[in-house]
């Protein structure tokens, strides 16, 4: 039986391989043959959690698409069809918009590991900006479908944030209207949020993961000790050319990162069956009213993963000012393999100076977070918001000086990456 098993899978591969040579070859470069350093540690799961969360999207996503109605009039009410009468559908609203929040935890976790072990450095650099792009894509993603629900968020957070492109001088007003396709968000808004946010922007961040994807395997994995394995002895097990300490990723480390990703679907189960909301962090309370265009919420607020930038937004005292703040706090990302001149990758052999900038840059960015998700009304947390601000804007100018100028002591990294016996 078994022996016919064998004989049949071996028949398919010949039938394939004829028909399409470049298939085997293809998969061998990314998973059989692809070598990953063998000291991969825990912050190397993020990359594949995000695209397991990114396939939960697209196929939640389409079963949402199946009931629900793109139109102010109807789209309220639709949700709500779907979580009281749809066989499954509180499950799969739930999965999609738990996933939604799970897909920024995991994303800013894998890129923290990134700047942690200096994986945007020589020569990953085009690794690191396909990857601020899809954080831009995501963001917009996001962004688009908290607007569907048409919740009380939805319509006055589309309002808020539509209306900063407002204080863009001269074409300001026109530009807001373009986007909205009326003076509010209104209907023409949710269709065309509706279409960039089902089809348009998912194609986007597909080809953008893939390109990634290619883009990391051409010059193959950093890894936590920052040593290029490529440039160091050939020769393992499975290949006398291939790096001494790498390891197929297929079946090594497919097996780790489907037992993490079994942990972190626990997780996600247990937020999803007693936890759906998350104490209105992943769905405010306010988005559980139908949007009316009258009636302001007390407070208005982004979802938890914009708030850190909101909240800079909130405490420079201009509005322009405060418009540039926030999104140079997101471009200033994408130059960090050029700001950061350091020779030495993983913050294990980095200057004492690199492992402290990194642990405030962190604390800002939360404490920024929380500011951003208050009322905004005390004064006290708005001067707070300012010294954070300048501190996350410090932490570029800092790293740039201390290794452009020679200020860095590091340590000798070892010649192999540890472990490699
Ligand atoms: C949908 C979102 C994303 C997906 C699916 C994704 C996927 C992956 C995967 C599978 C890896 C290899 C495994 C690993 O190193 O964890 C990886 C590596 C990497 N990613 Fe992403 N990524 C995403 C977003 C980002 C973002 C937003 C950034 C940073 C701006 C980024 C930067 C990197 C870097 C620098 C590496 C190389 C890490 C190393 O070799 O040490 N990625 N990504």
């Amino acid at each position: 039986m078994a022996n016919r098993l064998t004989q049949a899978v071996t028949g398919m591969q010949e039938w394939f391989n004829d028909r399409a040579p470049s298939f085997g070859p293809f998969y061998a470069k990314h998973m059989t043959s692809y070598y990953a350093p063998k000291n991969f540690n825990i912050w190397y799961i993020f990359g594949v959690l995000s695209m397991v969360v990114l396939i939960n999207q697209i196929v939640t996503g389409i079963f949402l698409t199946m009931f629900f109605k793109p139109s102010a009039a109807e789209a309220f009410a639709s949700v709500e069809y779907i979580m009281r009468d749809v066989e499954w559908g509180w499950l799969i609203r739930y999965m999609h918009s738990t996933g939604a929040s799970a897909f920024f935890v995991v994303v800013y976790i894998h890129m923290f590991r990134g700047v942690m072990y200096g994986s945007y450095k020589k020569p990953r650099e085009l690794v690191w900006l396909l990857g601020m792009l899809i954080y831009l894509v995501l963001m917009a993603e996001a962004f688009m479908g908290y607007v569907l629900p048409w919740g009380q968020m939805s319509f006055w957070g589309a309002k808020v944030i539509i209306s900063l492109f407002g204080a863009i001088p001269y074409v300001g007003t026109a530009l807001t209207e373009w986007i909205m396709g009326d003076y509010l968000p209104s209907d023409a808004t949710l269709n065309r949020f509706f279409a960039l946010h089902v089809i348009a922007l998912p194609l986007v961040l597909l080809l953008l993961v893939v390109l990634h994807i290619f883009a990391l395997h051409e010059v193959g994995s950093n890894n936590p000790d920052g040593v290029e394995i490529k440039k160091g002895p050939k020769g393992n097990r499975w290949s006398s050319s291939a790096p001494a300490d790498g390891i197929p990723f297929h079946p090594y480390f497919t097996v780790k990162d489907t037992f993490y990703t079994g942990c972190f679907l626990l997780i996600c189960a247990f937020i999803i069956f007693f936890q759906p909301t998350f104490g209105g962090l992943f769905l405010e309370h306010d988005n559980f009213i139908e949007a009316n265009r009258l009636v302001t919420p007390v407070h208005i607020k982004p979802t938890w993963y914009y708030t850190p930038f909101y909240a800079m937004l909130r405490v420079v005292p201009n509005k322009l000012a405060g418009v540039l703040t926030m999104f140079s706090a997101i471009l200033v990302l994408f130059f960090l393999p050029w700001l950061d001149r350091g020779k030495v990758k993983s913050w294990r052999y980095r200057g004492t100076g690199f492992r402290v900038a990194l642990f405030v840059l962190g604390i800002c960015f939360v404490w920024l977070g929380k500011i951003g998700s208050g009322p905004g009304t005390d004064p006290v947390e708005t001067i707070i918001g300012r010294f954070l601000t300048a501190a996350y804007f410090g932490f570029f100018i800092f790293l740039w000086v201390y290794t452009a100028f020679g200020f860095e002591k590091t340590k000798a990294v070892p010649e192999r990456v540890n472990g490699h016996d």
